[in-house]
């Protein structure tokens, strides 16, 4: 049972990206609606507000989304999820090039708020950028202007995920058994360009 978490670095450290879920987990509308109501009060591009967004959280719509998605680059074979452990709503942040051209950062902003957020509430998520654009439009029955950006996989997580310190430069996760993702994450100090005095 994943804990509510109320200290803002706490919340960072444990919005993790979660890739099995416990599939009878039941999201509802009120859920997926209030994590995109969070987008409304994010900043964005000369306050264009072009994102716009899409969501599912039946078991029928989320069936037709798995298959469009790729999950996990790094790990070759036995890709999660695992034992179906789905997830079971997805939220589509797309570009509105009615409003204004695509504006990547602004999508990320919502991404991270919307994950965020979910993690406020004992929900994990996956952000996915390797999706089928066109199916999700089509299934999505999006007019021309709306364009698909990434895809949020959410649900109650059911797997841990855990951070360790890089070793030689290797960015690539790792799984120990099927249900612990290692995360190797530059240091602070890696991070850190120099001090301007
Ligand atoms: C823009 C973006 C796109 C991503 N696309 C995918 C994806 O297509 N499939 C996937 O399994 N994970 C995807 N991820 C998750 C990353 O793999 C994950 O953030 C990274 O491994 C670090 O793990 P962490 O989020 O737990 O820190 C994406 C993350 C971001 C920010």
């Amino acid at each position: 049972m994943i804990q509510v978490i109320n200290m803002f670095s706490d919340l960072v450290k444990a919005t993790r990206s979660f890739r099995n879920f416990d599939p009878t987990y039941h999201l509802s509308d009120e859920v997926m609606q209030r994590l995109i109501e969070l987008c409304r009060y994010t900043p964005s591009t000369a306050n264009t507000q072009s994102i716009k967004f899409a969501y599912a959280c039946s078991e029928s719509a989320c069936e037709k989304i798995f298959p469009m998605i790729g999950w996990a680059g790094y790990l070759k074979e036995n890709k999660p999820p695992y034992d179906g452990n789905v997830p079971t709503g997805y939220i589509l942040v797309c570009f509105d090039t009615d409003i204004a051209p695509e504006i990547e950062i602004d999508a990320g902003i919502c991404a991270q708020t919307i994950v965020l957020g979910a993690m406020d509430m004992g929900i994990g998520a996956c952000m996915i950028g390797s999706f089928d654009k066109q199916k999700a439009a089509e299934l999505f029955n999006l007019p021309s202007n709306i364009k698909p950006r990434l895809m949020i996989a959410l649900g109650r997580p059911k797997e841990t995920v855990e951070i360790v310190d890089i070793k030689d430069g290797d960015v690539k996760y790792y799984r120990v058994g099927k249900y612990k993702h290692i995360v190797p994450k530059r240091t602070v100090t890696e991070l850190m360009l120099p001090k301007l005095k």
